[in-house]
């Protein structure tokens, strides 16, 4: 039992935070997407680019800064999508406003860089099916060799050179053409420097690799993926949609090892469900706590800890779905340690138990059921609560059972949940 409160190792993290950042620019306003509203902020499978986008940073092994660049008036909601993106790692987050240019957002990007932060990936939020591997490729070619490093893909169209009036001048040979990708990796002093170099050609460079090299940099490739594509048509954002609503058309896609895009997939057990219930009853006396939040002046809930039946629920969910147990089994009612706990402290320490098994959490989805408190006018809270100490979206229904039962007679609340977690 004392294992859940070591703390998780972090060699790679000093004083100085991270040593690697990820700057993920995503405040273009999406003008041949033609959605109304910036591309990243446009729902696709029932989340924003920016959130799938985010995924597989928060599947990365080492811990890294996320500095999210939006546009100025998206800034709370990109906080609020980081944090809940993030989980627990949400202290390793910066949002800052982007410039007119991508490359103008790439610069304020970096300049939201910690001081110990060695390496810096560049990437855009409109490759928001990258798998995880590409940017672990990434992050290991740039350790390995020190120089800029870039995802690319052979070329496999015919190139032809034409002339003002379209006649075709010649073929090029595409044998040496790359198209390339992000995440792009590079130094940061020497990206830094040439990009204060690069000044007046911003607005010109179509990518981070083109100015670090005309500073005089190597840059290599790596292998890209055909999954990593630009969200930048309506035929795209349609084809993205296709890749994470048919998990089969993901796996050929994405190709071997690189399948981690969608947010579903076939391969046996890598998917599993789990179901949680909780009831407490009201105590005379004391302060309710109850998904996460504390409800001054509301009746409390009686129990060996703080009586939250939906963290409790939650906990018993998460562990039900990967096979370790249930909150009682994990916690012990008669530790000494739990009197009075919090739910967060179970739930924190019940992921930290599943990622140390190999999973994350996909989704949570709570039916809380009772009389009071009146719950409605803080669900939004409550979810961004819960879904900061799961680390994946927690969605909350409630509702009374018609005066029926001991919810119905104001005894007690229940919690019903169910979770969704995937094998990493
Ligand atoms: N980007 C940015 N700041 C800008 C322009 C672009 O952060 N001033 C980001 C976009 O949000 C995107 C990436 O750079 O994630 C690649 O740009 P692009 O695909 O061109 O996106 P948009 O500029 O939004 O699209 P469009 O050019 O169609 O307006
Ligand atoms: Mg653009």
């Amino acid at each position: 039992m004392a294992a859940i409160y070591e703390p998780s190792a972090a060699a790679e993290t000093s004083l100085d935070g991270p040593a690697v950042a990820v700057i993920v620019v995503a405040a273009g306003s999406g003008t041949r997407l033609g959605a109304g509203i910036p591309k990243a902020f446009v729902s696709l499978a029932g989340s924003t680019v920016l959130e799938h986008a985010l995924a597989p940073v928060f599947r990365l092994r080492e811990p890294v800064q996320l500095v999210l660049v939006v546009p100025a008036d998206r800034v709370g909601e990109a906080e609020t999508i980081g944090r809940r993106a993030a989980g627990r790692g949400s202290d390793h987050l910066r949002v800052v406003v982007g410039g007119e240019t991508r490359q103008e957002s790439v610069l304020n990007g970096l300049a939201a860089l910690w001081p110990g932060v060695r390496t810096v990936l560049v990437h855009d939020a409109a490759r928001a099916l990258t798998p995880t591997a590409q940017f672990e490729r990434v992050i290991e070619a740039a350790a390995r060799t020190g120089w800029g490093v870039v995802p690319a893909l052979p070329v496999t169209d015919t190139i032809k050179q034409v002339d003002a009036s379209a006649v075709v001048e010649r073929t090029i040979d595409r044998t040496e053409l790359r198209a390339v990708q992000t995440p792009q990796a590079f130094p940061r002093d020497a990206l830094v420097a040439a990009f204060r170099v690069a000044a007046d050609r911003l607005a010109t460079a179509t990518d981070d690799a083109a100015l670090y090299a005309d500073a005089g940099h190597p840059v290599v490739t790596v292998e890209g993926s055909e999954a990593a594509f630009k969200i930048t048509t309506p035929w795209d954002a349609q084809r993205a949609e296709r890749l994470l609503t048919e998990p089969a058309a993901t796996e050929a896609h994405a190709g071997a090892g690189d399948a981690d895009t969608g947010s579903t997939t076939t391969q046996p057990g890598r998917i599993r469900t789990g179901i949680g219930i909780d009831v407490h009853a009201f105590a005379e006396e004391g302060e309710l706590h109850l998904a996460g939040l504390s409800w001054p002046g509301e009746r409390a809930l009686a129990g060996h800890s703080d009586g939250d039946a939906v963290a409790h629920a939650i906990v018993d969910a998460l562990l039900s779905a990967a096979g370790l147990g249930d909150i009682g089994s994990m916690f012990g009612t008669d530790d000494p340690r739990f009197a009075g706990a919090r739910g967060s402290v179970f739930l924190e320490a019940a992921v930290e138990r599943l990622r140390a098994a190999g999973y994350e959490v996909v989704n949570v989805a709570v039916q809380l059921v009772g009389n009071r408190p009146r719950f409605a006018p803080r669900r939004l809270e409550a979810e961004s609560a819960l879904g900061a100490l799961v680390g994946a979206p927690v969605s909350i229904a409630a509702t009374t059972t018609d005066a029926l039962g001991f919810t119905g007679r104001g005894e007690g609340v229940a919690a019903v949940v169910t979770a969704l977690i995937e094998r990493r």
